[in-house]
């Protein structure tokens, strides 16, 4: 399995020139290749990434979000095929402003890892528990729900794909998830996935933490078992701590 993944999710910032002044600061400041790093920008600076990353190929760049529908009449969406003949390998799905602001269901969730498979795009699905549903003690819950919604119906053949836990309330508002919460969660993911895909599949699907990570507290994140990776989104913005983040890795 491929660990220590270091992803940065732009969300809603960087054009396409502030795409490429973050590579020319970023490509420098980045002195150790090892860790696998997937950067998410907004699907309008994709081109000017791959352009900004070439001759790296230490970096590999996603979409945040894909429409199911290959094509058609769906103004604003962008389908999965199109993302890969953008420069895409990756793809965000079910990330939580997707279904939180957006009202995204288990049900799209699940069609769009499909579409995604189905163009050789891949997912990086992501679940997590609501405050609320921590405080009811529903989180195991919650993300059994959405893991076996999204992984429903996945072919044999799809084999590579990334999980997050990404906890609602530890998004943005500096809070993280303790190395336990982190750990007791990621291990029930891992379960699942053994249960849906059998051992040998399941333990080659890297499964990253997210929400308020940043340099000081990567590392411990890093240690927990089943955390084999992290999914940033403020502290991915400005390269020095993007970089510094994977240089902790
Ligand atoms: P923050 O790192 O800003 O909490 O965001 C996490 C996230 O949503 C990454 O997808």
């Amino acid at each position: 399995m491929i660990s220590n993944v270091i992803a940065g999710n732009w969300k809603m910032n960087h054009g396409p020139s502030a795409t490429r002044k973050f590579f020319e600061d970023f490509f420098p400041d980045l002195s150790f290749p090892e860790p696998r790093i997937l950067i998410f920008p907004p699907a309008i600076s994709l081109l000017a990434a791959v352009e900004a990353r070439k001759g790296r190929p230490e970096v590999a760049l996603g979409i945040q979000n894909i429409y199911w529908e290959p094509k058609g009449a769906y103004t604003g969406e962008h389908a999965a095929g199109m993302a890969v003949s953008a420069g895409a390998e990756y793809v965000l799905v079910g990330h939580s402003e997707r279904r939180h602001v957006f009202g995204e269901t288990d049900e799209q969730v699940q069609q769009k890892v499909l579409a995604a498979f189905g163009e050789g795009l891949i997912p990086l699905i992501c679940v997590g528990e609501t405050l609320e549903e921590r405080q009811d003690n529903r989180v195991d819950e919650v993300i059994v729900r959405q893991i076996r919604a999204a992984l429903n119906g996945i072919p044999e053949t799809a084999t590579q794909f990334l999980l997050a836990y990404e906890p609602v309330w530890a998004i943005g508002t500096g809070e993280t998830a303790t190395p336990s919460d982190a750990g007791s969660a990621h291990g029930i993911l891992r379960d699942v996935m053994t249960e849906i895909l059998g051992g040998d599949r399941a333990s080659e699907v890297p499964i990253l933490y997210g929400g308020s990570v940043n340099s000081s507290n990567v590392s411990d994140l890093l240690d927990v078992p089943n955390v084999n990776g992290v999914l940033v989104g403020n502290a991915s913005l400005d390269a020095s701590s993007f970089a510094a983040i994977a240089e902790s890795a």
